[in-house]
């Protein structure tokens, strides 16, 4: 036991180290510096009105209690009915669909679920850090595969072959993907549907930026793929497309005997997700959808703005972003590590990024750079990171 009394398990986990930014940017604002983040992965946008008129419609009539732990009928329907027109997959609102505090929370209860002690779970590296710690938390063992930017951010199916093993349990996959704005290519997903098939595994798919796409590309779930439903846990929320990080609602659609062990974790987790935010959900999923579409036409012009920009600067370059809200800039051009720019990037220039090591050893040279915030502070902020690259000197 270590001196404090923490668990093992818990003392093994890292801080995020998103956070660790944020709270260095938080300080250097409280001694008065004007910082622009484009550290968090939130839309700067307002939820939109009728949604939450939707949740306070739904605290004045009284729907303050306990729901089902699965979540409220109406809102799973409409989930079910949303995953059969988007994905072509039909969920049973009655036993495969569950709604969670987050697509969080649904990660976690999904590893809790399915990976036994010494399973072992394929991660993405750079990828969003909760998929090890959960990991971790379940006594399972992470392995990480590579996204580069030479390949588009696609999976190496060679090296993801060379890392399975007997004890390959569930291989989590994010389309479009945090940090690297990348989107998994139909042909890649359905190599790793024959693997799944063939080797026995599982698939946790994490879909949460799936409104969230832009230049014509499509979304493919791996669940849509013949034979995968079985064998794939789908993980979304509202947080993303409708801007309603605080509300902490998503859900998980999985074949129904999974989806009964989730949501025993569930049950005695969170027992439900808060019963007004799940009536502010149906109305986002249920009402007009032009908010979303007007909320990804924005980040669309900032998302252009400043790849076009990145790459204009000396020192640094960035694959175009396929979807999600974020910008992975190879760095390496500036003789730093990613670590020293970010630090150097905050403290001499005031603009808060993510080193991309925060996501996995594969991220090292690499920031990552979120356009969820408006579009006058990407201005402000690429001007800021060409004169802190020129005052590098010479780059490589
Ligand atoms: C890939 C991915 N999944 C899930 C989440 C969390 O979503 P939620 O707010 O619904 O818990 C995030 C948040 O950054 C994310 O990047």
């Amino acid at each position: 036991m270590n001196t404090l009394g923490v668990s093992e398990r818990m003392a093994g986990i890292p801080p995020s180290g998103i956070r660790r930014v944020f709270e260095q940017a938080r300080a250097l604002e409280a001694q008065g510096k004007k910082i622009i983040h484009l550290e968090i992965g939130r839309p700067d946008f307002d939820t939109p009105a009728h949604i939450k008129e939707a949740a306070m419609a739904a605290l004045r009539e009284g729907k303050v209690h306990y729901t089902s732990n699965w979540g409220i009928l109406p809102l799973r329907e409409a989930i079910s009915r949303s995953l059969e027109k988007e994905l072509g997959v039909p969920y049973d609102p009655e036993g495969e669909i569950i709604i969670t505090a987050g697509a969080a929370e649904g990660v976690l209860d999904t590893i809790m679920a399915l990976v036994d002690p010494g399973d072992e779970v394929l991660v993405p590296d750079p990828g969003w850090v909760n998929y090890p710690a959960a990991t971790a938390m379940a006594h399972g063992r992470p392995v990480s595969y590579s996204l580069r930017a030479e390949n588009d951010f696609q999976i190496d199916l060679e090296e993801l072959k060379s890392l399975l093993s007997p004890k390959t349990k569930l291989v989590v996959l994010v389309t479009p993907h945090n940090p690297t704005g990348g989107m998994l290519e139909r042909r890649i997903l359905a190599e790793i549907g024959h693997l799944a098939a063939e080797h026995g595994f599982f698939i946790m798919s994490d879909e949460i930026y799936h409104k969230m796409i832009y230049d014509g590309h499509q979304h493919v779930s791996i669940a849509a793929l013949p034979g995968m439903k079985e064998r794939t846990v789908i993980i979304n929320g509202f947080s993303k497309a409708y801007a309603m990080t605080g509300w902490r609602v998503g859900y998980v659609a999985a074949p129904k005997a999974l989806a009964a062990a989730i949501n025993k974790v569930h049950q005695h987790n969170t027992t439900c997700a808060a019963s007004f935010a799940q009536y502010g959900a149906l109305a986002a999923l249920t009402g007009p959808q032009d908010c979303v579409a007007n909320m990804v036409r924005e980040f669309d012009r900032r998302r252009l703005f400043l790849w076009e920009g990145i790459n204009a600067i000396p020192g640094l370059s960035c694959p175009r972003p396929r979807g999600a809200f974020y910008a992975f800039v190879d760095v390496r051009g500036c003789g730093l590590s990613a670590e020293e720019f970010a630090s150097r990037l905050l403290t001499e220039a005031g603009v808060a990024v993510v080193p991309g090591d925060v996501f996995g050893r594969a991220g090292a040279g690499f920031v990552r750079i979120s356009y969820a915030s408006s579009y006058e502070e990407i201005q402000g902020a690429l001007e800021r990171i060409k004169q802190f690259t020129q005052s590098l000197g010479g780059t490589t």
